[in-house]
């Protein structure tokens, strides 16, 4: 049997409080229709899941670009009802069509698998996922007969006192059969309270035309959680990002208090890493084996090859780390830094868009911006490269081998060569050749007896 799914994904979401549509939200580090489309692949390929967009329509679909979905317009949000009717000239022709919901990003790909199979082994007209509430505020209730077959679904606004203290709510996820979703879409009428055409009409519409709607129950309520305030998005972030802890862990990754750490979904890290208590592992970082991530440290989309080191209170982005290179305590590494095999980076030091080579040390409060730096350099405590002139940015060259004495200040453009030294607290402004000695600093004066010369005056 073939599956559609159809995601509806163009309201505003006003209970959020938001300049911004709903979905876009992060939790988890992705947005919150990413999650839903990531779920929908478990039933559908790409082009056979449509996504509905409106409020901010560009924005939605240019997050999911690389997803290869199709997309639909709702240009005015008439409400669920109208939003699927919208999809149907872009929905390719199948068996069933599923429909989710923007918002719902903690839905798992195997409760849509399970949903799909019941509707696809059953003789129902349509299967709708339910679950059990303490605190159903805020969800259509479910209506069931004596067969525990849906006869309704009742907003919450249109509920009696008696009907609102149902607990089986209706989480937004269903599974229909095509050809009788699509004669009997037009049938909704818009709600008379709010004008809205729901869809959760098409229970007891189906059920007229003498068709069976069922219910699947689900038991972790937490999957079906919709996401309309910001306090339910802070609740989903934290789901997401413990069951992303949870999964890492049982793939071999050492977290300590998993609770203390923040992993954003998309992240990946290999086998008998360690991460410390109070990390944060950001965007699209992978981490190789073997690796340590030091507390309190946060990594933002970057590679941290196998056996790299990471020391306390570091944080990295958009860089690049290789196998035994040790970063930290307190570093900064950003904007494509690359740290070459077996390299120290240490206390206090910040590497921008800079490459340093293998077995290359620089272990103490150092700046080195737009460097190429080579390998087994020296590079003494307290040196900068100084590569901007107020105008534009200039880059400094170091050959391997080179020892860079503290307190070097290297004005860009300079190349200083392969093998040679400059000697503590040189300023360099001029080209250094290879195995020279640079010192550019005023010699020392020494005044023997000094103090006892000065004491006579007085
Ligand atoms: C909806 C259900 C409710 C269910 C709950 C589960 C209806 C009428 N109600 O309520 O029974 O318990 O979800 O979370 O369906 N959307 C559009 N176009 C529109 C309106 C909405 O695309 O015109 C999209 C939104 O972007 C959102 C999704 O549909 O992603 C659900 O809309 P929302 O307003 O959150 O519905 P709920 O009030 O949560
Ligand atoms: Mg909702």
């Amino acid at each position: 049997m073939t599956t559609t799914v159809v995601i509806l994904a163009a309201g505003l979401g006003t209970r959020m409080r938001s300049k911004r549509a709903k979905v876009l939200h992060q939790a988890g580090g992705m947005a919150l229709v990413e999650h839903v489309v990531g779920a929908a692949r478990a039933v559908a390929p790409p082009e056979n899941i449509v996504v509905v967009t409106g409020h901010q329509a560009e924005e939605v679909e240019s997050v999911l670009a690389a997803s290869r979905v199709r997309f639909a317009r709702q240009t005015e949000q008439k409400g669920t009802g109208h939003a699927l009717a919208c999809a149907r000239e872009s929905a390719p022709i199948s068996d069933l069509v599923m429909v989710l919901y923007g918002d719902t990003p903690l839905l798992s790909q195997g409760t849509l698998l399970h949903l799909r199979n019941t509707q696809a082994n059953s003789r129902a007209a349509a299967t709708l996922i339910t679950t059990s509430l303490d605190d159903p505020t805020g969800y259509g209730r479910v209506i069931l007969d004596e067969n525990r077959l849906v006869s309704s679904i009742v907003e919450e606004r249109s509920c009696t006192a008696e009907q609102r203290s149902i607990r089986l709510i209706n989480s937004g996820i269903y599974c229909f059969r095509a050809d009788l979703l699509w004669t009997h879409l037009r049938e909704i009428q818009p709600n008379a309270l709010s004008q809205e055409y729901y869809l959760t009409d098409m229970a007891s519409i189906l059920r007229g035309h003498g068709h069976r709607v069922q219910a699947m129950n689900v038991g972790n309520a937490n999957e079906l959680l919709g996401i309309n305030t910001r306090l339910e998005l802070a609740d989903a972030d934290r789901l997401l990002r413990r069951r992303k802890a949870d999964e890492l862990m049982l793939c071999g990754v050492t977290i300590e208090q998993p609770e203390t750490v923040s992993i954003d979904s998309r992240v990946q890290v290999g086998m008998d890493t360690v991460i410390e208590p109070s990390t944060r592992l950001l965007g699209d970082t992978e981490i190789g084996e073997d690796c340590v991530i030091g507390a309190g440290s946060i990594i933002v989309s970057s590679v941290l090859a196998s056996g790299s080191i990471v020391r306390p209170y570091s944080l990295i982005s958009d860089s690049r780390v290789e196998t035994g290179a040790q970063i930290g305590p307190f570093s900064r590494l950003r904007m494509n830094a690359r740290i070459g095999k077996g390299a120290r980076v240490g206390n206090f030091v910040e590497v921008k868009k800079s490459r340093i080579g293998a077995g290359t040390k620089s272990q103490h409060l150092a700046y080195l911006g737009d460097a190429e730096i080579g390998e087994n350099v020296n590079v003494g405590a307290g040196t900068i490269t100084c590569n901007f002139d107020g105008k534009e940015k200039h880059e400094t060259h170091i050959g391997s081998g080179a020892f860079i004495g503290s307190n070097s200040t290297l004005v860009a453009p300079v190349v200083i060569g392969t093998e040679s030294y400059v000697g503590a607290g040189s300023v360099v402004t001029d080209p250094v050749p290879d195995q020279a000695l640079a010192l550019g600093r005023g010699r020392q004066v020494v005044k023997t007896d000094w103090v006892a010369k000065r004491n006579k005056k007085s």
